[in-house]
């Protein structure tokens, strides 16, 4: 199979357009669908790689889901003690969420397990999830920090934690495992990382955000009360757009020189809209529309028009509200009058990819002013682009950027590996064509 994506500069781009189901959201779907008592239903679902290993591994503990279609799934939950020994390692793929979070669930198990996965993933720092949950009685042992994991684990008691990082991922699992333990879990978290964790459970454990439920989030202190817990009801979910696929397309409709698009349907939890802030200080139009409620998620209709943007500055929370948009803001960083500045920005260096290593070589190979720093990067514009053979360095959010960065170069952008995209956007490229992009 050609593994290449080219695309050709475009002069025009519009339209209504939908993206597939938030990827976070999925697999917390999947993960508390299965620890629930009884049939969850779950709608836009994201059939792309990252969360059809999530769906693997949890076939393998024994959980039955049913895929009505690609996109509509029935799990059969079977309880908080319900999953089954696996007999074999659990391989997570590509996928850092899928390990990270199962990481959480295992360590609240009486069976031990393995946690394995692609090498790409095996590089990434497994550390920080086993030492939490070593705090709470697990027995974890990692290999040189990273995957292959071995999981003991069985009772665990409560523990107050302040996450070094501000990942969701840690905290995600530290509240699954949480769950199992004997007492209170206290995590305070040094930035507004994803709360989709904890809005579902709140969404399964009845709702209430006070001193007598069984969890409880504010300021940065997410308390769970696992003695307030009986168990976990179903879900009956419709997952909202990802607004980090979105993320792709509108700041296509910014670039492309006579572009109005609206993607519609897209999750705009304020934990993941870092990037719009940041565009609207960069002077771009963005339309908020249709603002409602899905499971608990916010989402709306955005749209976007194209206009000049100025450099501007990103950092602190900012970074954390916007941590997987890297890769789009560099390619939009390009075309801002003036120095757009990223710092405080370490993590990308332990994402699919060093995102900040792997944007600049690419980016530069395109023509753009880019450096990189410790902890981030700084780009001067506006730059022309040219067209140009890429690699996506097997990371699926730069092989996107670079695409949208082929609309507005001079020439054709081959991005090489593009497969990858289908770990998180499946049929970005049949989207972009709806908007009126050429690409082969
Ligand atoms: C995710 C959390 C983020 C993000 C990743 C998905 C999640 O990772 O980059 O794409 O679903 O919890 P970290 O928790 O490592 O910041």
């Amino acid at each position: 199979m050609d593994d290449t994506l080219t695309i050709y500069p475009a002069s025009r781009l519009g339209g209504q357009v939908r993206v597939p189901g938030d990827k976070s959201i999925s697999h917390r779907a999947l993960l508390l669908s299965a620890l629930a008592e009884g049939d969850s239903e779950i709608e836009g679902f994201l059939p792309a790689g990252d969360c059809r290993a999530t769906m693997r591994c949890l076939r393998a503990m024994g959980i039955e889901i049913e895929e009505r279609s690609e996109t509509t799934l029935c799990v059969r939950g079977r309880g908080l003690h319900g999953l089954r020994p696996p007999g074999k390692p659990l391989n997570c793929g590509r996928s850092g969420t899928t390990m990270r979070l199962l990481c959480g669930i295992l360590a609240g198990q009486s069976f031990p397990s393995v946690l394995t996965g692609d090498p790409q993933l095996l590089r990434r720092p497994m550390e920080r999830v086993a030492r939490p949950l070593r705090l709470m009685g697990a027995h974890i042992e990692t290999t040189d920090g990273c995957a292959p994991l071995t999981i003991h684990g069985g009772r665990l008691h409560g523990i107050e934690y302040a996450l070094p990082v501000a990942s969701a991922q840690v905290k995600s699992a530290v509240l699954l495992a949480g769950l199992y333990a004997d007492g209170p879990t206290v995590i305070h978290e040094p930035g507004p990382a994803r709360d989709h964790t904890e809005r579902m459970l709140q969404a399964q454990l009845g709702g209430q955000n006070d001193d007598r439920a069984p969890i409880s989030y504010a300021d940065g202190t997410i308390v769970i009360h696992p003695e307030r817990i009986t168990h976990l009801s179903p879900l009956d979910i419709t997952i909202p757009g990802d607004f980090s696929s979105a993320a792709f397309l509108l700041v296509a409709g910014i670039l492309v020189a006579d572009a109005e698009v609206t993607v519609v349907g897209v999750g705009i939890n304020p934990t993941r809209t870092g990037l719009l802030d940041v565009l609207r200080n960069m002077g771009a139009q963005i339309k908020v529309m249709r603002e409602r409620t899905a499971g608990g998620e916010p989402l709306a209709d955005l749209t976007v028009r194209a206009g000049p943007l100025r450099g501007t500055i990103v950092g602190g929370d900012l970074v954390v509200r916007m941590i997987d948009e890297f890769p789009i803001l560099a390619v939009a960083a390009t075309q801002a009058r003036g120095k757009t500045l990223v710092r405080d920005a370490t993590e990308l260096r332990v994402k699919e990819t060093d995102r900040i290593d792997s944007i600049v070589a690419e980016l530069r190979a395109l023509g753009a002013r880019i450096e990189p720093h410790t902890d981030g990067f700084v780009v001067l514009g506006p730059t022309p682009l040219h067209g140009g053979k890429v690699d996506c360095h097997g990371d699926h959010r730069l092989a996107m950027a670079l695409a949208v960065a082929g609309l507005i170069a001079d020439g054709p952008v081959v991005v090489q590996n593009a497969t990858r995209i289908a770990d998180s956007f499946p049929g970005f490229a049949e989207t972009l064509a709806l908007m009126g992009a050429s690409l082969e």
